[in-house]
């Protein structure tokens, strides 16, 4: 434990320009903390820091530019259930921001005995990939969900409940296309926020369990892969018959062209209900941009290329072009659970899983 915190600790006071003094002054400080307790506690400004990092070290994200405008929310003071539930109705209420996302981590302590076993805090009920769980739901409460968003499955104090989601807090964006009103008539939608909480945040060797997080979209997660999935919405034969393609043989290229209308109908939807999104193009160029500015301050970007290729066009973003070391620095975030089998599949093919 020591030396992971010592080399977070370093790193983070080079960063800054703390002089030595106070550098070595901390580790002592720790050093001791961790001889008598068997862990230490994080300064707020550590916390935010680490947090900070563990997201530019994300190899599997594009989105890194903003790593260091993370909103980070100390929690590590709540410790009753239902405090924690309103902090994560909270964070729904506070990152959603009417729209204008805001990159958002809630820390809570790490030896929190509460587990929540959703892997994003918002999931549709009706969406496939959530199956198991909403089978342990409806086990557990002995009825069928109703409502179209999956409720929380939580383990507090080793015991299992389930707590319905205020639905008014969740903004939802219905989907349309300007030139397609047979689309429109699909009535699709997706939610405007995704919230991960299915990872661990290793910040200096302490392990936080509970730390959901959230970014804005980009279109093609939710375009190209959560609606066309075989596994997921598989809706690729729909939207294609909604943009009155050709689909009697592939080499009309009605996939494609599906897949391209697709994205554009969620880019102008979000866009339109004034919900931050972002496009392939912009956000690889926002990653290129990134990467100028980590090679300024000394440090090589690590990355996963199959990860950070848009599942759209890959060959036309420079994301493409390049190769990226995929070594895993701390501070980072860890899945927690082992994959079903389904998600091994498709593991390599995944972005933003
Ligand atoms: N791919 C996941 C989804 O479609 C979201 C993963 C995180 N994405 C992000 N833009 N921060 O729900």
């Amino acid at each position: 434990m020591f030396k992971d915190a010592q080399s977070f600790i370093t790193q983070m006071y080079q960063d800054l320009n703390k002089d030595h003094a106070t550098l070595n002054g901390r580790l002592e400080v720790i050093q001791q903390e961790i001889e008598s307790t068997g862990t230490y506690y994080h300064t707020q400004e550590e916390l935010i820091y680490g947090a900070r990092v563990a997201w530019r070290n994300s190899n599997r994200c594009i989105g890194r530019l903003f790593w260091d405008k993370l909103e980070v929310k100390d929690l590590r003071h709540l410790d009753d259930a239902s405090d924690i539930i309103n902090a994560l109705e909270d964070h729904i209420k506070y990152a959603t921001n009417d729209g204008r996302i805001i990159p958002t981590i809630s820390i809570f302590k790490p030896n929190t005995t509460f587990i929540l076993h959703n892997d994003q805090l918002i999931r549709y009920s009706n969406d496939p990939i959530v199956r198991p769980i909403l089978q342990q739901i409806e086990d557990i409460q002995s009825s069928k969900v109703q409502s179209k968003f999956l409720p929380w499955l939580y383990t507090y104090n080793g015991e299992t409940k389930v707590h319905p989601i205020d639905e008014s807090i969740i903004l939802d964006v219905p989907l349309t296309h300007p030139q397609f009103p047979k689309f429109d008539a699909l009535n699709l939608t997706w939610y405007a926020i995704p919230i991960i909480s299915s990872m661990d945040l290793n910040i200096g060797g302490v392990i936080y369990t509970l730390v959901p997080f959230n970014g804005w979209y980009m279109v093609s997660e939710i375009a190209s892969r959560n609606l066309l999935d075989t596994y997921r919405y598989d809706l690729l034969n729909t939207v294609a018959n909604a943009f009155d393609l050709d689909t009697s043989k592939t080499s009309t290229y009605w996939r494609d062209k599906a897949l391209v209308e697709l994205n554009y109908a969620v880019h102008q939807s979000y866009k339109s209900n004034n919900v931050s999104i972002v496009d392939h193009y912009t956000a690889s160029k926002q990653f290129e941009k990134f990467e100028q500015n980590e090679n300024q301050c000394g440090r090589q970007v690590t990355g996963d290329w199959t990860w950070l290729i848009p599942p759209i066009s890959p060959s036309l973003v420079h994301n493409w072009h390049k190769g990226y070391d995929n070594t895993y620095h701390n501070p980072n975030f860890y899945y927690k659970k082992k994959p079903t089998k389904q998600e091994d599949n498709h593991s390599n093919k995944c972005p933003y899983h």
